[in-house]
């Protein structure tokens, strides 16, 4: 058995270069940037807005967002920035934590309700990536660790936040697409739905440009909330092309992962990303993940099948979709592929 080293551990011991199993360039093509578009932003306040008016122009832009974008940033959501301080501060001392304490988290399996580990998957990353993370089931059942003190109720608290706000978004896409608010709800049986909470800790690294924080990918979930510290390093695919996204102060990074792609059959696209580091200071990105139970099998639904849309995707259990994307390379593609 080889003896994980975390990238804070690497970091600490002073290290001035990036070894060489952390390289991996990107393609020139996937290197160049344009940063002349931004991501639509959704003023949350407008979409539960008691004005029909209001609320009814919010849910055509979330449509549109969906769509055309497949992530937006969310303004006006009624978490406060003092949990969302709260939160960050306790990942930070989560991962403050000594090796020892943090490596009794490790799991073994990819769907192990905790994981503490590095990178994205050590079994099948061809190089390692410079994040180390933590990753917790935290819906229908919370598993969080017991220390730091304080840790397991301030995420508690913000993953029920994150959930009621991702329920509403949820209501607001079903109308955008034509449903009953509740549709999805209903369908996919969502108050029992999946919700797993991903804290990314990415230390500044001495030459970022020779390595990578996380390999584009695409999210297996319904939708995914980000709350990030103010540094930036999230990129995301549009139209082919590369644009970095620099969060709004107190805005969530919301984005449609490939379950949402499945169910419309198409219609709304789960988005490549990818995120990368910086010489300046550690940054901390917190992803809540939503989606179905484990156990139930999704595919498309039928209101988006027809004679000119045939069905894009195999059906498959959640539970399948995750581990299979879990346990294999990040490969810079959808995992999608594999279901069409
Ligand atoms: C993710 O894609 O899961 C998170 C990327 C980030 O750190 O912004
Ligand atoms: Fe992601």
């Amino acid at each position: 058995e080889t003896k994980m080293v975390s990238v804070k551990e690497l970091v600490e011991s002073n290290c001035r270069s990036v070894p060489s199993n952390y390289i991996s360039l990107i393609s020139p093509e996937d290197s160049i940037l344009y940063e002349t578009e931004n991501v639509p932003t959704i003023d949350f306040s407008q979409l539960t807005s008691s004005n029909p008016i209001e609320r009814s122009k919010a849910i055509q832009q979330l449509g549109d967002a969906c769509r055309d974008w497949g992530f937006f940033m969310l303004i006006n959501h009624c978490v406060p920035e003092t949990l969302r301080e709260k939160v960050l501060r306790a990942t930070q001392s989560f991962f403050d934590l000594s090796e020892e304490e943090k490596k009794e988290y490790a799991g073994e399996k990819v769907l192990d309700p905790i994981r503490y580990g590095t990178s994205f998957n050590v079994m099948v990353d061809k190089a390692l990536f410079w994040r180390d993370y933590l990753k917790c089931h935290v819906h229908p059942h919370l598993h969080v660790p017991s220390k730091p003190h304080g840790f397991s109720e301030t995420v508690d608290e913000y993953i029920r936040k994150s959930r009621e706000l991702v329920g509403e978004l949820l209501k607001g896409i079903c109308e955008s697409l034509g449903l009953e608010e509740n549709y999805i709800h209903k369908r996919l049986n969502i108050e029992l739905g999946t919700q797993l909470l991903i804290a990314n800790f990415y230390p500044p690294c001495p030459k970022p440009e020779l390595t990578m924080g996380l390999p584009a990918h695409t999210d297996h979930g319904l939708l995914t909330l980000l709350l990030q510290n103010q540094l930036g390093g999230l990129q995301i695919q549009h139209k082919g092309k590369w644009i970095p996204v620099n969060p709004l102060p107190n805005s969530f990074l919301v984005n449609t992962g490939d379950h949402l792609e499945i169910l419309t059959n198409g219609k709304y696209k789960s988005v490549l990303h990818r995120a990368v580091v910086n010489t300046k200071a550690t940054r901390i990105s917190i992803a809540t993940a939503h989606g179905a139970p484990l156990e139930i099998i999704v595919g498309p639904a039928p209101e988006f099948i027809g004679d000119d849309n045939p069905e894009a995707y195999r059906a498959i259990k959640y539970g399948d979709y995750i581990q299979f994307q879990q346990s294999h390379e990040l490969d810079r593609r959808s995992c999608l592929d594999h279901i069409r």
